[in-house]
């Protein structure tokens, strides 16, 4: 069984007092720190890149979990792979060549994630289930935070469990977008086990956001 993780998206933190905040999720139990990277042409906004990166790197022991929403992002996988990410996650959208992309990450010793967004059918990936070590189906448009979950994503995660199944492939499934304490079962019920959440750990106290996420994450069967 693959472990229920919790990858809060630093997106939603306060950057006055960031360091203190990534401990704060540390220290209530999550795993991952979700870094989400913006090139404003894949999509609209623009965010932080590998100058962050570094300086956050260490911070705490947490997983370096990179979300690049960049438009040919091979470009630039060498350069997060030393700023200290160790999971980086491309769109099959922004690529020419997603393989090419996922081989670049291994080639960097990351572990290589491929993304869908909502639009996206999820067969566009059963070329990479055997590459790819974890699969992320966006349940918002990617670009900001604080969007509300796209209910339809519960059957495409489920659809990706079971395509994963059918081949015997034990991978992370990870959902990014509007997840928040009430509906969290749901997307693990579909078959997720890897929860990023930015507003649903960053808005209020965080340390309870994450106990009470960590909590639900643990007893999930
Ligand atoms: C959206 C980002 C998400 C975002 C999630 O494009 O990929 O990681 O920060 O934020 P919430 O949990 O607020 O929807
Ligand atoms: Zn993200």
């Amino acid at each position: 069984m693959t472990e229920n993780i919790l990858a809060p998206s630093m997106l939603s933190a306060d950057f006055k007092v960031l360091g203190e905040q990534l401990k704060q999720t540390e220290e209530a139990g999550a795993q991952y720190i979700h870094f989400d990277v913006m090139d404003g042409i894949f999509v609209p906004s623009i965010s932080f890149g590998m100058p962050v990166l570094s300086s956050v790197k260490g911070a705490t022991a947490q997983v370096m979990d990179v979300h690049l929403m960049v438009t040919e992002p091979a470009r630039y996988v060498k350069e997060f792979a030393a700023c200290g990410a160790d999971i980086i996650t491309i769109h099959l959208e922004a690529c020419e060549d997603p393989g090419a992309a996922l081989d670049a990450i291994h080639a960097c010793g990351a572990r290589a994630g491929i993304s869908i967004k909502p639009g996206t059918p999820v067969e566009e990936l059963i070329p990479y289930l055997e590459q790819a070590d974890m699969f992320l189906i966006m349940s918002v448009e990617p670009g900001f935070g604080g969007q509300a979950f796209i209910p339809e994503s519960l059957g495409r995660i489920g659809q990706l469990r079971g395509l994963l199944e059918e081949r015997g492939l034990e991978k992370d499934l990870e959902v990014d977008g509007g997840i928040y304490h009430s509906n969290v079962a749901e997307v693990l019920d579909a078959g997720a086990n890897v929860i990023v959440s930015g507003s649903g750990v960053y808005r209020g106290d965080i340390r309870k956001n994450v106990a009470d996420f960590m909590e639900i994450l643990s007893n999930h069967e």
